[in-house]
């Protein structure tokens, strides 16, 4: 009984930590819900002044004949590539790659997020919050190489825990063979079923303590 009374007292104070997020239990990935790309802010077409032509969510970033940029992180890529220089977090870190880049190609604030294959661009930018602008070095360090030899100060990525959907949590991305973190090490580009298109919840700042030996 008294086994039984300590786990109900964890259940319980870990809902009400998490009361605002009542099912979101961090760590338990079939806790997260999911919000699939249409009744997300990735479905341009819930950005005001920006129609995708035939309601076709996917197509401002991806086509399956044609695309802009093939080998671009192999995603058949159909929206223009960011032409800015970053700022960087750290002077090791290099320009933005892969996956970095391409959420740059909207959140850059300078590159039209409805130019995209064949269609011709309003001229629509990012403002707000959203807007990252192209000075990065306010932001999570990106494109920098995981220390995975430094376990005092950071986790062992084999033991980062399932993300949302069942998919990947926190991830590292490789690039020339180095395991760096990316945009998409901490965002799911196409669930937003935690807010902010995380992998994992923030809750209880579970998504930095994944790498963070904190
Ligand atoms: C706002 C831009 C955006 C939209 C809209 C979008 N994607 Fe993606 N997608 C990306 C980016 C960026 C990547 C590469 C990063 C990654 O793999 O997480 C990607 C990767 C992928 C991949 C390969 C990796 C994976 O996750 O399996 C597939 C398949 C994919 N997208 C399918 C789709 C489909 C289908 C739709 C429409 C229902 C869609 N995407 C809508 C940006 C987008
Ligand atoms: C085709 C353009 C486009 C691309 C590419 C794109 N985004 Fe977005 N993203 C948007 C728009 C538009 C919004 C809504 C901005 C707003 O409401 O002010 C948005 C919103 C977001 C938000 C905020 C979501 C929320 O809950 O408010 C996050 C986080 C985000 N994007 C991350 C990413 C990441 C990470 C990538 C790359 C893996 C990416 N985006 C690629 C267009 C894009
Ligand atoms: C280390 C994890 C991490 C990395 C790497 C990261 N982000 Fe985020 N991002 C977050 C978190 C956490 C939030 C939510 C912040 C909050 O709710 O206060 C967020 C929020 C955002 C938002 C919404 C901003 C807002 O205030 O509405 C956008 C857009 C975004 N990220 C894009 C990106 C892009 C693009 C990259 C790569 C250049 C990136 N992120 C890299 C963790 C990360
Ligand atoms: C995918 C792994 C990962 C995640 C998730 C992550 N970080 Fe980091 N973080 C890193 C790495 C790697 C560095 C760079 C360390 C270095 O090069 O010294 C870093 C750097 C930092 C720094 C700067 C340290 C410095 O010396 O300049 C801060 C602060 C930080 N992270 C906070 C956070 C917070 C807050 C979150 C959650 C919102 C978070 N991180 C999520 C991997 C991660």
């Amino acid at each position: 009984m008294k086994r039984v009374h300590a786990i109900v007292s964890v259940l319980v104070v870990t809902m009400v930590a998490t009361s605002a997020y009542s099912q979101i239990i961090p760590g338990d990935s079939t806790s997260y819900p999911s919000v699939g790309i249409v009744n997300s802010p990735h479905n341009l077409n819930n950005y005001p002044g920006v129609t995708v032509p035939g309601n076709r969510v996917c197509m401002p970033c991806h086509t399956p004949h044609n695309a802009v940029l093939s080998g671009e992180a192999g995603v058949l890529w159909n929206h223009a590539e960011t032409q800015e220089t970053f700022t960087m977090y750290s002077s090791t870190a290099g320009q933005p790659e892969a996956p970095s880049k391409l959420c740059l190609s909207c959140h850059d604030g300078v590159t039209a997020i409805d130019n995209y294959g064949g269609v011709t661009s309003t001229g629509i930018v990012i403002t707000g919050d959203a807007n990252l602008g192209t000075d990065l070095s306010n932001d999570h360090p990106i494109g920098i190489v995981y220390p995975t030899s430094n376990p005092t100060e950071f986790n062992d990525p084999t033991g980062f825990s399932p993300g949302i959907g069942g998919g990947p949590g926190v991830q590292l991305v490789t690039i020339n063979g180095v395991d760096r973190v990316e945009c998409t090490s901490c965002h799911q580009v196409h669930n937003n079923g935690l807010g902010s298109f995380l992998r994992v919840p923030i809750q209880e700042s579970f998504l930095c303590m994944e790498c963070h030996n904190k």
